[in-house]
Parts: C-alpha cells; structure tokens; sequence
C-alpha cells in the first residue's frame, strides 16, 4: 500500500492509537458488534502499518502495538553551524533534552562558508564540551535539513531564539521548512537572559582581538579560541 502521507504527522498517530485502544476496550454486546470492532480495528491497522518504520503486526497483537507507539522516541534536530558551540548553544541544548528523548547536534557541513574551526575541530569541541550530557548524538549533515530530519525519523527542530533580531531569519528559515515538509514542525525555545548576547560570531570578534571571554563558551572553546589566533602555542 502507498504511504498515506498524513498519517505519519505524530498528531495523526495518536489519534489513530487512542480509536484503537478505545476501540479494543469497548464492551462488545453482539456479534454484529465484534465483527464491525474487527473491520474496524483493521482498517486503522492497515493505516498504521502503511506509516513508515511501523513494524508489520499481527491484528491480533494489540499489546505490541501499544507498547510500541509508548516507547517511540521524541527526537528533534538541533542544527548549525557550531563554529564553535558556545554556552548559549549548550543552554538551548539542555532545555531541550526536557521536551524530547533524544537531540541530535547537527554540524551543517556548507561548502559556501569559511568557518573558522574545520568540521572535525568544531566535532571535538562538541564531544568535550557536551560529555556529561546524556541522550544526544553528534552528526554532521549537507543539502535540505528537512530532508535530514525525515531520514533521521525526527519530526522537530530545536532553534534557540535570543533576541528580537533573531525573530526575521528564524521566521523565514521556520516557514521555508515547513513548505518544504510539512510534517516536521520548528520549536523555538528561549535562551536563559545570560546568553542572549552571546553569539558564536560576536565571541570569534571578541576573541580575535584578545578579548576576555571566559564564561561565555566551554573551556575548550576558550583554549581553542586562543590558540587559533595566536594567543597560546598549538598544543597539538
Ligand atoms: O547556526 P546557523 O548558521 O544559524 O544554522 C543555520 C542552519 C544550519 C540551521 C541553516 O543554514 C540550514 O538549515 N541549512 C541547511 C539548508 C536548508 O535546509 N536551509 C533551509 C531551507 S532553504
């Protein structure tokens, strides 16, 4: 059967699971009764097996299906540039890890940037920095991000919203993405109101010039920062 494409919106999902579990709780007085329960249950099975990833269950395997849809996972995208990760970026990140499972911290690997730090520079950055928090995967990703997402079976991405001058470019990348799939949505969450200056790019301008940026990025970061422009001796 072709993929019904709404269905797999999570919103759909749970819908279609909570007419199941009514329906296999309802009291069934007749036999006319079981056999509409039955085309009925399904119906609503053929919908569910048709999402993708959905293991092929047998109609008679209710729990299964249950306890499946309870252990599916929440996971959301968090994407960017990280060059570098700043305490910003962490503060969004742990936010975050309280509305979902699981957060994937996506590098955009853009043959059209110059980024200071090199993909595996800003990985190891990120491994360090984010070693004590748990449920998130380091990744790197190129092309559409929705299409990452959807290969990533995530239906979220996390965006951090500092001030109002962020409010524009979110808005327009929120909306471009959601044209571009509908059924992953963009969550913006607030950064705590210590962060709301922080920026990778005003600390590289900050840094560059010797600047005193303690407290605004991870320890590494900071020695990094340093050794890039000259400031400390490689320690490599
Ligand atoms: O940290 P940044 O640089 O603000 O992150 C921007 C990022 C990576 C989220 C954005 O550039 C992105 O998603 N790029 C991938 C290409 C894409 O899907 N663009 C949006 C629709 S055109």
């Amino acid at each position: 059967m072709t993929p019904v494409r709404h269905v797999r919106d999570t919103g759909t999902h749970a819908y279609l699971m909570k007419f199941m579990i009514r329906l296999r709780n309802a009291p069934v007085s007749s036999d006319r009764a079981k056999v509409a329960n039955v085309s009925l249950w399904n119906r609503h099975l053929t919908l569910f097996t048709a999402v993708e990833g959905f293991p092929k269950l047998a109609a008679t395997n209710r729990k299964d299906m249950t306890d499946y849809y309870k252990k599916m996972k929440r996971i959301a995208i968090y994407p960017g540039s990280f060059d570098p990760v700043t305490n910003g970026h962490i503060d969004i990140l742990e936010r975050g890890l309280k509305l979902f499972d699981k957060i994937i911290v996506a590098i955009l690997l853009n043959p059209g940037k110059d980024p200071l730090f090199t993909v595996e520079e800003r990985i190891h950055m990120l491994k360090i920095s984010l070693k004590k928090i748990h449920n998130i995967e380091i990744d790197t990703f190129s092309g559409l991000l929705v299409d990452y997402a959807a290969k990533k079976k995530s239906h979220a991405i996390l965006r951090g919203m500092r001030a109002v001058s962020d409010f524009e470019y979110e808005f327009q990348l929120a909306l471009m993405n959601r044209r571009l799939n509908r059924e992953i949505q963009t969550v913006f969450l607030m950064t705590g109101l210590r962060w709301i200056f922080t920026s990778s790019s005003i600390i590289k301008e900050a840094a560059r010039f010797g600047g005193n940026i303690n407290g605004m990025v991870p320890p590494i970061v900071n020695h990094k920062l340093k050794e890039k422009f000259g400031f400390i001796s490689n320690s490599k």
